[in-house]
């Protein structure tokens, strides 16, 4: 462990000098989100193309977002390190911040409140600056006792409610103890890792890109969502005819159906009809957003529609 660590840190001194800064500037209508890290970030035993900012990007632009990654992570760095750091590490013209740290506290032992408070600063200081917070949860190795493990597993969630941010809970999760997602080491994600992981936390990445606001708009992510989970069956745009005959264009279920009705289905998943499908629920912020984007091609927002159709209190005939 020890032998690690410090490897890890020589590392750092390289990364922080190799990295360099990406450019300053955002290039017109392009969204720049930081990813504040350790190893686990900065893509340790990685090349620089299969790092997790890297691959988010390219997940990100695929799905027609206009975003830039920038690569804030330093590998060794503790919270509390890359606390320090944190005023130069973030651009001017940043617009959401993710937050993934912890991982080297746990293997150096530090005891979880001094990890929570650095945490807690963190976020403090970028909530300041006006803008939105993913926090990614780490897990702490079992060999630290039971104890230890259960306090630092309640940092995040904890800290996600205290500031109202959202929290991806475990950053490896899908990866961590599968062999071929993970390097030799077990602790670091390879490039399929990577994927997996970017894959798994996009849906919180979206909802963040929605708080971020500015150029891109909620209802441009509830247009990808749509794109990604349902127009291979569904129309979802104003004019078109849907890929399936049988599946009605996503336009006339929002005209059709109260907003209620529909927030709900989206929520919580699309009946037997949808079974085969690789998503069928939705988060909160993410039906807001479908419902936006419904709203914009059907020239009605949600916050027109009526909120349900049913009368109140309908009797049943016997
Ligand atoms: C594999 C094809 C397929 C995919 C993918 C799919 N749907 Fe459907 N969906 C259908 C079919 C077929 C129907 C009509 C079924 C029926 O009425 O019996 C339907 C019906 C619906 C209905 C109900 C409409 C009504 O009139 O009752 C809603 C709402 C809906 N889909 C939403 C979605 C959303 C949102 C997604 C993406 C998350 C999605 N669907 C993805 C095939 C699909």
């Amino acid at each position: 462990m020890k032998l690690h660590i410090s490897r890890l840190s020589l590392l750092a001194a390289a990364l922080v000098f190799s990295l360099g800064f990406q450019p300053a500037r955002a290039a017109p209508g392009e969204t720049v989100i930081v990813a504040l890290g350790d190893s686990l970030t900065a893509g340790y035993g990685l090349p620089q193309d299969q790092s997790f900012p890297a691959q988010l990007q390219a997940a990100l632009k695929a799905r027609g977002q206009n975003v830039r990654i920038v690569n804030a992570g330093v590998s060794g760095d503790t919270a509390t390190a890359a606390l320090q750091r944190l005023d130069w590490a973030l651009p001017d013209d940043t617009r959401a911040v993710i937050v993934e740290l912890g991982g080297n506290d746990a293997l150096q032992g530090i005891p979880p409140e001094g990890t929570k408070q650095a945490l807690a600063k963190i976020i403090e200081k970028v909530q300041a600056k006006g803008l939105p917070v993913l926090l990614a949860g780490i897990e702490a190795p079992r060999n630290m006792g039971k104890e230890y493990v259960e306090q630092f597993h309640a940092i995040y969630p904890d800290l996600a409610a205290q500031y109202d941010v959202l929290l991806y809970p475990f950053f490896l999760d899908g990866a961590a103890l599968h062999d071929g997602l993970m390097q030799r080491d077990g602790i670091h994600p390879n490039g399929k890792g990577v994927a997996v992981i970017v894959d798994k936390m996009m849906p919180k990445v979206e909802a963040l890109l929605a708080e971020a606001g500015g150029n891109v708009d909620s209802a441009s992510v509830g247009k990808a969502l749509l794109e990604k989970n349902c127009a291979r069956c569904h129309s979802i745009t104003a004019t078109g005819a849907s890929p399936l005959a049988k599946a009605p264009p996503l336009r006339d279920v929002y005209r059709r159906f109260p907003v209620q009705e529909l927030e709900s289905g989206f929520a919580e998943g699309m009946g037997s009809r949808h079974r085969d499908m690789p998503q069928t629920q939705f988060s909160t912020e993410q039906v807001s957003a479908i419902l936006n984007y419904l709203g914009s091609i059907t020239g009605v927002p949600p916050s027109q529609r009526p909120r349900s159709d049913l009368p109140e209190q309908e009797a049943i005939p016997p």
